[in-house]
């Protein structure tokens, strides 16, 4: 399969069997925004277990779930208001918008044109001669300015309180730190997680699920002590991970390389040692949902590309139709999102870090005499202060004489030392109060859905299949690992006569109970039901005959091999959890 073609029958395929399509079609359709049908939001709900399973249950840390809409204050504080834009070229002809860095990076042999300056952009565009992709319209000499791609609302009535649909889950766990530290009794370090909505006004929403307006991320922020807080690096040290640093996308010939993530922390190919305890686990779980190892990498941000609060950034990349897709950011945020939040929101976002033993220190205060600062100062005297405050703790030489003299916006103000209460007293402190660093995997859930798909999604030559199939039938098959898939096991009746119906709803009912999904389906021959599961990526079918009237067994069929053996009915619950845990394989039984 061609990669187009490839792309254009997972389409056709979502579409077809209920994975997701587009919304709203009804009144047109609006670019960007998807919708599960049945299928697909059992496999988004499968693939959120499985993260869920992996990043919080076994990392042993919380989830919660905070509201999508938050007031502008906390995008303020983040700095989304102010830097979190994209380049926007309109057409001076048909008046579309399109995203400025995309047309370079379609139509040039530039990459990761996002970490290139506006200026050069709108250069690139008229030296390369790009025209509008709609229409054909040349864009030289049109300005490329920034757009800022978060959804604008009003809180309550009127317009004095706007308020922003999320752009990431994150800050709804940033915004709440001063809280959930007490749920993790002032301990660090511990990691908060949380899956939900996020929302990008997209310039130019493309390729189905890849880039959409309305989307799901599933994050984890994890919150440590630079200082003393080290990852459990020895568990992931020997995994292989293929990684795409910035100096080998810098060398013209580089290519990505191969190696451990103990060694990639080791050669500080991978400057935190954190970032490379996830990129570790992270590779196990891909693997474990079947994302394919062959058409996968990891790929350090260039420094033009990183986020307004990220020091360092690797993302995950899968390759789908000869495009590499970010599914994964893994994000060292330092300090910056705890500590913007502590200078603009009243609240304490540090956590205060007790020592061993107490320690004794000298500590300069002052105590200003307001009787004085208040009439010679006016509406001054609160900041001067507080600006002699700050002096005492940075500088207490500056009270060694009889004047000292502080800044406040700007303007010089002096101030007799025997009014500023100064003193230098010993204390003791049991503690000090630490901002602590965040590190983040950031999976797009719905990114992950897509990859999943386009990789599993395979075409069996005709006549490849086993016995009891439709030879010369052409098999799609997705195969979807059976964690994943949204239905488990499939129960047919080989005719519906005889009873043979109302036991196979019986067998259905009864795993059911056990707690698999299961389809049931009675049309059609056998081989063509197969080839219904095998597209939505049933891992098993189960055939309910004559013999299961007389000796209570039934065949079993495997999605993959295709291979089938019997079981007994009393058997199957426990077969098939057998199965779907890996324990065994119907080849195996
Ligand atoms: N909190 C960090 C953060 O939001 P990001 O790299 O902007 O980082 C994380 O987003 C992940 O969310 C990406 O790796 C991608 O998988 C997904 N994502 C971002 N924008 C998206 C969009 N417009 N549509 C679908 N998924 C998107």
């Amino acid at each position: 399969m061609t990669d187009d073609t490839a792309t254009d029958r997972l389409t056709e395929l979502a579409k077809r069997r209920g994975f997701f399509f587009q919304s709203s079609e009804a009144y047109g359709g609006v670019s960007g925004f998807y919708v599960y049908g049945p299928e697909g939001a059992t496999l988004k709900e499968n693939l959120e277990d499985a993260w869920r399973d992996r990043f919080v249950r076994r990392e042993g840390h919380m989830e919660i779930e905070a509201p999508n809409v938050m007031p502008e204050p906390v995008f303020e504080a983040s700095g989304h208001l102010d830097g979190f834009d994209d380049m926007i070229v309109e057409c001076p002809e048909c008046g579309a918008s399109h995203r400025a860095d995309h047309i370079v990076e379609d139509n040039t042999d530039i990459e990761e044109a996002e970490s290139i300056a506006i200026e050069d952009i709108e250069e690139i565009i008229a030296e390369n001669d790009l025209v509008c992709p709609s229409c054909g319209t040349e864009l030289a000499g049109e300005p490329v300015d920034d757009f800022n791609l978060m959804f604008e609302t009003n809180i309550g009535p009127g317009s004095s309180s706007p308020g922003y649909l999320r752009p990431e889950t994150a800050q709804g766990i940033f915004v709440e730190f001063p809280r959930l530290k007490e749920y993790a009794r002032g301990q660090l370090p511990f990691g908060v997680a949380q899956i939900g909505a996020a929302y990008r006004n997209e310039i130019s929403p493309r390729k189905g699920l890849v880039r959409l307006r309305e989307f799901a991320q599933a994050e984890l922020e994890h919150f440590v002590d630079p200082e003393t807080d080290e990852p459990d690096l020895e568990s992931v040290a020997d995994v292989e991970v293929t990684l795409y640093s910035e100096a080998r996308q810098d060398d013209a010939d580089g290519e990505p390389v191969e190696m451990t993530v103990g060694e990639a922390v080791a050669e500080g190919v991978v400057g935190s040692d954190w970032v490379g305890y996830y990129l570790g686990v992270a590779q196990g779980w891909y693997e474990r949902i079947g994302v394919d190892m062959d058409r996968f990498r990891f790929r350090q941000h260039r420094s033009g590309e990183l986020a307004h609060y990220a020091a360092d950034c690797w993302d995950a990349e899968a390759e789908i139709g000869g495009d590499w897709i970010e599914i994964t950011g893994f994000a060292y945020r330092g300090d910056y999102d705890l500590s913007k939040h502590g200078e603009y929101a009243d609240d304490d976002f540090t956590i205060f870090k007790q020592y061993d033993d107490p320690i004794t220190v000298e500590r300069a205060t002052v105590d200003p005499d307001m009787s004085y600062l208040g009439p010679e100062f006016g509406g001054d005297a609160a900041a001067v202060g507080e600006a002699l405050e700050d002096l005492a703790e940075r500088d207490r030489s500056a009270f060694e004489g009889d004047e000292v003299t502080v800044a406040v916006a700007g303007e010089e103000y002096t101030v007799p030392v025997e009014k500023t209460g100064f003193s230098v007293d010993e204390i003791t402190e049991a503690g000090e109060h630490v901002t602590p660093h965040v590190v983040e995997p950031s999976f797009g859930v719905d990114r992950l859905v897509y990859t999943v798909l386009a990789h599993s999604l395979t075409q069996d030559d005709a006549g490849e299949s086993g016995a009891d199939e439709d030879e010369d039938e052409e098999r799609t098959v997705l195969t979807l690992p059976p964690e994943l898939a949204p239905t488990t096991v499939a129960v047919f009746p080989l005719m519906d006569k005889d009873g043979l119906g109302e036991r196979a709803g019986e067998i259905a009912e009864r795993l059911r109970r056990a707690g698999f999904e299961v389809a049931e389906d009675a049309s059609g021959s056998i081989g063509r039901r197969y080839r219904r599961q095998d597209e939505v990526g049933t891992p098993y079918c189960v055939t309910v005959d004559y013999d299961t009237l007389e000796g209570d067994t039934v065949t079993i069929r495997d999605r993959d091999t295709t291979a089938q053996t019997r079981v007994g009915v009393d058997d199957l619950p426990g077969v098939v959890a057998d199965l779907r845990a890996g324990e065994t394989t119907v080849g195996d039984l």
